[in-house]
């Protein structure tokens, strides 16, 4: 080879380089240095014009503005700031999620205050002072299903079951105050299982087991359902970026400037590929993703069907007043029998002065009654249509965030031939590739190992499964807390509260109670009623009959 022939290809090759370089002539870095130094960095090293880029890693070589250090400096720039997108648009999920369980919790506990509120009036009103030593037996039920709501792991049919038991231990001894001394536990055991044949309480324990058990299910599903989706949002949006992923952003939002085509928007399926390519595991949460709201969107109507919620939570205090009047009511039926099942002492004196007086005025008994208001009903129904709405906009978000992310940022339609397309600025003609991981395998953008996937991602997946199977239990009016069967999702099964689908951070709202651990149907405080027995207070025989003048008025 002679010397004229290697002059003649080195001229060529600079020629072919210098194609993008207008007229062969030097440009100037003026818009880079800007752009760059507006990105507040420091210009130490910027060329003032092109130099050749066979340094360049990520950008396509040839004449650039970019030196090694530049396109390092870019590249993290470009994954800081493709990261705080994502989290970014993580960020006014969760908001949105977070101010529908703030609104939803707060509904939910003023109407369970609101049912307390009526039943301590209606009780307070006409018992004054003598209402108060009772007053704990109602306190608790409430202070329970606070509880059982906000996560705790409490049987709610337990709860309910023993709160008939101390209610009938109550007006049991309040009804025979010459024996209510010598009553034993053990006759009291043996009351509390005849209570399934002599149903002391009528139709009511019953009826409220069923209405209330389910919308409690429902609603603390809800509203796990409302926090766990947050938290996954969350976690998901924290993943940080592959490098391979982290090349392909580069390429897309800064190698223009390096390439002198900084005022060049990307081509748009060019970026949709790169965003399908680095945001393929999220895109597969999709489907759990959407059945979980989907879910959640059938437990909000469900709020609002009949019985609707409000009518259920104001039924706690009917049922007790149609209990108690039923209990008034057959009072010397009931203790007859349970005494001859029971215990020897049935057949002596069984009308008492005391029972007598209730049972006369039992022909004009009234029971509370409630019927929802326009306004509360109004007001369910915003509660409703407020969070399907709120649901329904975030049901695509997983699939939709990469076309999110390159809106407004890339090339119009009419510019499809004049964008930029990873190389320089022409027309993109790689097709668009499908969602998630398992569609990439041949994205042109982003390398990805389609055989190994983030395990966050799944681990969240996971989770979307475990709660959507939730709600879909609640649906049915299941706690699967307390399933007997054992299921495919570990630890669901077992009666206790995996942390993560806890709603955690607020406390039981009546104190030390609270920690009380198993509920037996002879807790503490029937023990020390019992112990003190000798001093029955007299407001404890009052109740009975305060409670049946109090219910027989209204
Ligand atoms: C870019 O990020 C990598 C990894 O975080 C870091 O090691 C490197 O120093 C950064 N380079 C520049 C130029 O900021
Ligand atoms: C419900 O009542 C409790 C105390 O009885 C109170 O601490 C709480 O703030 C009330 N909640 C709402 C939503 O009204």
């Amino acid at each position: 080879m002679d010397l004229t022939a290697v002059a003649l290809l080195v001229s060529l090759i600079s020629v072919s380089l210098s194609a993008d370089n207008a007229g062969g002539k030097v440009r100037s870095c003026a818009d880079v240095r800007q752009f760059y130094s507006g990105k507040g960095f420091t210009l130490n090293g910027v060329p003032q014009s092109e130099i050749s880029g066979e340094h360049l890693r990520i950008c396509p070589q040839g004449y650039t503005c970019c030196t090694s250090a530049m396109e390092e400096t870019l590249s993290n720039l470009s994954r800081r700031e493709f990261e705080g997108l994502v989290r970014e648009a993580g960020r006014s999920i969760q908001a949105s999620l977070n101010a529908q369980y703030r609104t939803f919790d707060t509904y939910f506990l003023e109407l369970l205050n609101g049912s307390e509120r009526w039943l301590e009036e209606a009780f307070v009103a006409a018992l004054g002072d003598l209402y108060r030593p009772n007053a704990g037996v109602f306190r608790d039920l409430y202070a329970d299903l606070r509880r059982y709501y906000s996560g705790a792991s409490l049987n709610l049919e337990e709860v309910l079951d023993e709160f008939w038991m101390r209610l009938l231990e109550r007006l049991l001894k309040a009804s025979d105050p010459e024996t209510a001394s010598l009553l034993s536990d053990d006759f009291l055991e043996c009351a509390s299982k005849q209570t399934e044949t002599l149903r002391p309480f009528g139709d009511a324990p019953r009826e409220l087991k069923t209405k209330l058990v389910r919308a409690f299910i429902a609603a603390r599903a809800f509203i796990q359902g409302l926090n766990v989706a947050g938290e996954i949002v969350r976690k998901v949006s924290q993943v940080p970026l592959s490098l391979e992923c982290n090349r392909a952003i580069m390429k897309l939002v800064y190698c223009p400037h390096c390439r002198g085509l900084g005022s060049v928007k990307p081509c748009i399926n060019y970026c949709k590929n790169v965003m399908k390519g680095c945001l393929a595991n999220q895109a597969d949460l999709d489907t759990e993703w959407q059945s979980l709201i989907e879910t959640m969107l059938q437990v909000a109507s469900s709020f609002g069907a009949e019985p609707s919620m409000d009518t259920v939570i104001y039924s706690i205090p009917v049922r007790i007043s149609d209990a108690v009047l039923t209990m008034q009511e057959n009072m010397e039926i009931y203790t007859s029998k349970v005494f001859k099942a029971c215990g020897d002492r049935g057949e002596e004196g069984t009308p008492s002065s005391i029972s007598e007086e209730p049972k006369k005025k039992a022909s004009t008994v009234t029971a509370l009654e409630y019927k929802p208001s326009p306004k509360s009903a109004a007001r369910l129904e915003v509660q409703v249509t407020d969070v399907s709405s709120k649901l329904k906009e975030m049901q695509f978000y997983w699939i939709q965030l990469p076309s999110a992310l390159c809106s407004g940022k890339t090339a119009s339609s009419t510019n499809a031939d004049k964008c930029w397309n990873g190389i320089t600025k022409a027309s993109y003609l790689p097709e668009v590739m499908g969602d998630g991981l398992a569609n990439q395998i041949n994205n042109p953008e982003v390398e990805i190992d389609i055989t190994k996937p983030d395990r966050t991602i799944r681990q969240q997946i996971m989770l979307l499964k475990i709660m959507s199977n939730r709600l879909k239990n609640a649906l049915d009016g299941n706690d699967v807390d307390f399933q007997d069967t054992s299921d495919d999702f570990s630890g669901s099964g077992s009666g206790r509260c995996e942390d993560h689908l806890c709603v955690r951070g607020r406390s039981p709202v009546f104190g030390p109670k609270a920690d009380r651990p198993k509920l037996s149907p002879y807790g503490p405080e029937n023990k020390r009623v019992k112990g003190s027995g000798n001093q029955i207070q007299p407001s404890v025989i009052l109740l009975a009959l305060l409670l049946a003048t109090l219910l027989l008025r209204r």
